[in-house]
């Protein structure tokens, strides 16, 4: 199927169970369980479909680089290694954050459940990408959660008042169940925009919004290639002085409180591979007595909608409806890959073994 809403040159697009099995192919020829490979293409494709490309395929190339540097290990799991009833220490030993976040979250809900809350200190997983995945893991099993997370060693971000990166884009998320309806999930990187969405930027030649980035010398520009090629530039921390805030504390309770490690000037990475720690709290609201409290909720996302429109807007999106309006179209249209990304992710393919004919052979079918 093709992309022929936008303009040329047109983006294929990519039934997603196909784009699913293909990814399975790849991280099983690299050496993962069908389990593990499972479950990594089940979070790639997921973050596709809601629209987050940058957290999508797109990340295969990153984590056959770090393979290859020895850095992600497969088929790791979850190591808990601290039990303190309703606080988790849970050590992700960089195996596939798409693997040791499932299980903590897992972990962490059959907590909650028993106890009322849980909080899950996950340290030194490899990427675990988009962090809403794991607040909807949540939301399924009924449970409020938030999550700070950092990006252990790699910094992007300058800090507000400052010229050169010393932060990663930690990342902010909260969902609330709703019994009947979607949860409202908030999730979004703490840097103006997510690095990743400058990597697709830059790989479909388009610029990026203003303010969202800074060259090498503290000069705002719209050019990812800053963040692609030296002379290396920084990303700005959304809002301001408030943005720069909630990116400290996702640095200190993802990456101090877990036992895991801050940026600084001895933790600095070297590799490919992307190291997040993560807080997340997860909540059964049945243990509040708050007997109305989807009414409230509903009540209050009812109340903001009915805002008049404002010049120039065509609509008032609650937190994860963006996400859910992205996912409906994909699915029945497939997901856009750039041709820039499919030649990379077939490179990491060969990479890791598969062999030209069956890579061939995908692409054939897919493209
Ligand atoms: N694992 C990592 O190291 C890491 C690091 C950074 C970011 N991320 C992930 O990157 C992804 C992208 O982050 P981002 O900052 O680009 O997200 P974003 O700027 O697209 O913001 C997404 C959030 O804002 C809401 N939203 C979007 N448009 C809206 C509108 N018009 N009205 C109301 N709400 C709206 C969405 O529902 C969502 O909650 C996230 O999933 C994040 O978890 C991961």
């Amino acid at each position: 199927m093709t992309d022929n809403s936008t303009a040329q040159p047109v983006t294929p697009r990519i039934p997603a169970d196909q784009l699913h099995a293909y990814v399975r192919a790849i991280w099983e020829q690299a050496g993962s369980t069908p389990r593990e490979a499972e479950l990594v293409a089940d979070h790639l494709v997921a973050a596709n479909l809601t629209g987050h490309d940058s957290h999508g395929v797109g990340m295969i190339p990153r984590y056959v680089a770090s393979l290859a540097d020895g850095e992600l290990q497969l088929n790791l799991h979850a190591d808990v290694v601290k039990d303190a009833g309703a606080v988790l220490t849970v050590e992700g030993g960089r195996g596939f954050g798409q693997v040791v976040a499932f299980e903590a979250m897992e972990q962490g809900i059959e907590r909650a459940k028993r106890l009322g809350i849980c909080a899950v200190g996950l340290r030194g997983a490899h990427h675990i990408g988009r962090i809403g995945h794991w607040a909807e893991q949540c939301a399924r099993a009924g449970l409020v959660s938030f999550h700070f997370v950092n990006v252990a060693g790699d910094p992007l971000v300058a800090p507000f008042g400052g010229a050169d990166r010393r932060i990663g884009t930690n990342p902010f998320c909260a969902a609330y169940p709703r019994p009947g309806k979607p949860p409202l999930v908030l999730d979004f990187a703490t840097s103006t925009v997510a690095y990743g969405k400058t990597r697709v930027a830059y790989n479909q030649g388009k610029q990026v919004q203003p303010g969202a980035l800074i060259d090498h010398e503290g000069r705002a520009t719209l050019e990812p290639k800053v963040m692609h090629e030296a002379p290396f530039g920084s990303l700005t921390p959304f809002g301001g002085h408030k943005g720069f805030g909630l990116a400290a504390m996702c640095e200190i309770f993802g990456g101090a409180l877990s036992g895991g490690f801050t940026t600084h000037s001895t933790t600095l990475g070297t590799t490919n591979a992307i190291i997040n720690c993560m807080l997340s709290v997860i909540i059964d609201p049945a243990a509040f007595d708050a007997p109305d409290a989807q009414a409230e909720a509903d009540a209050f996302i009812d109340w903001v909608k009915a805002s008049p429109l404002a010049a120039g807007a065509d609509r008032i999106y609650e937190p994860g409806e963006p996400e859910r309006v992205t996912r409906a179209q994909r699915e029945a249209e497939g997901i856009p890959v750039d041709a820039a990304t499919w030649a990379q992710i077939l490179a990491a393919a060969l990479a890791v073994g598969m062999s030209a004919e069956e890579a061939g052979r995908w692409s054939a079918r897919l493209q």
